[in-house]
């Protein structure tokens, strides 16, 4: 949402700002909700100046940015730091592991963190019925909450890198967690790896927007993890990235042009030179060959 209030570029008139009434305003008018994740400043500002809604600081920078295995490593304060690294951009600043889990207390303490310390708008949490106390408590506390059901990456021990909801009854499962969420107030819910036709029975049971990743094309908006849309991941993508570019090519091709223009003497030229001032030069070049050489 255009979360970054970025100076305005001379050829460009600001777009508004993006809210959690806007969002509710394009599900309602079937406009679909653009969102990417980042983590950090240089690709907040593209993902913010393309005019993407929702910029998300996902967890998954564990695996995209910091080399993990999975997103459960990622610390508070890693998420802090990262959020902060994108400040004029985030809305959502996703809770990591452990950061939630122990006490309502606790994640009120840590989700306040985000909105105080790194100017989070919302914070993001994985899980459905489960966490309907912790929604309403922290929307009570003036903090938005958006919800992520279906694979939720932080489950992995528990439910592995799976396609969730593939039954009747897992389906009615995901509907009443959503609902659920919504209840205790969350603004949007993410829905990863589920089948479209999940996807949409979800979307038409809600009022607020879902976002979906992997969960087809009837949900209200859709995020994609930046780094898998531009290929800087390095791993075989899910079924569900569509890379757009490949920045990968790009950046290891400019790397091998770089290192063999060092090798050969091609870099730097001159013109990427500093020069000294005309009189130090005359001065320098007036001196003697062997003082010189010192
Ligand atoms: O951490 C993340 O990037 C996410 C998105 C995949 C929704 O949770």
């Amino acid at each position: 949402m255009s979360l970054i209030q970025l100076p305005p570029r001379e050829d460009s008139v600001p777009a508004p700002k993006v809210t959690a009434q806007t969002l509710l305003d394009r599900k309602q008018a079937h406009q679909p909700i653009t969102a990417l994740t980042a983590y950090d400043y240089p690709t907040a500002r593209l993902v913010d100046q393309a005019g993407i809604d929702v910029v998300l600081v996902g967890d998954s920078l564990g695996m995209a940015v910091l080399g993990y295995d999975s997103t459960l490593p990622v610390t508070m304060e890693e998420m802090l730091h990262h959020t902060r690294a994108v400040r004029r951009a985030v809305l959502v600043a996703d809770m990591p592991f452990g950061s939630y889990h122990s006490s309502i207390g606790e994640a009120l303490a840590n989700a306040t963190r985000f909105i105080k310390e790194a100017g989070a708008e919302a914070v993001k949490i994985e899980g459905g019925r489960n966490r309907a106390e912790l929604v309403s408590t922290l929307t009570q506390s003036e903090i938005a909450v958006v919800g992520h059901i279906g694979l939720t990456p932080q489950s992995v021990h528990r439910i592995g890198y799976r396609v969730q909801g593939k039954s009747a009854s897992a389906i009615d499962d995901l509907i009443a967690d959503a609902q659920a969420l919504e209840e205790a107030g969350a603004i949007a819910i993410v829905l990863e790896c589920i089948p479209r036709e999940a996807g949409g029975l979800i979307t038409s049971a809600l009022t607020i927007p879902t976002i979906g990743i992997g969960a087809g094309p009837d949900c209200d908006g859709q995020i994609l993890v930046f780094h898998d849309l531009v290929n800087l991941t390095g791993a075989q993508p899910a079924k569900f990235v569509r890379r757009y570019a490949d920045a990968s090519a790009l950046i290891t091709e400019a790397i091998q042009h770089y290192a063999s223009d060092v090798r050969g003497g091609a870099f730097p030229a001159d013109a990427e030179s500093y020069h000294l001032p005309r009189e130090a030069g005359a001065e320098l070049l007036a001196r003697e060959p062997q003082k010189r050489s010192r």
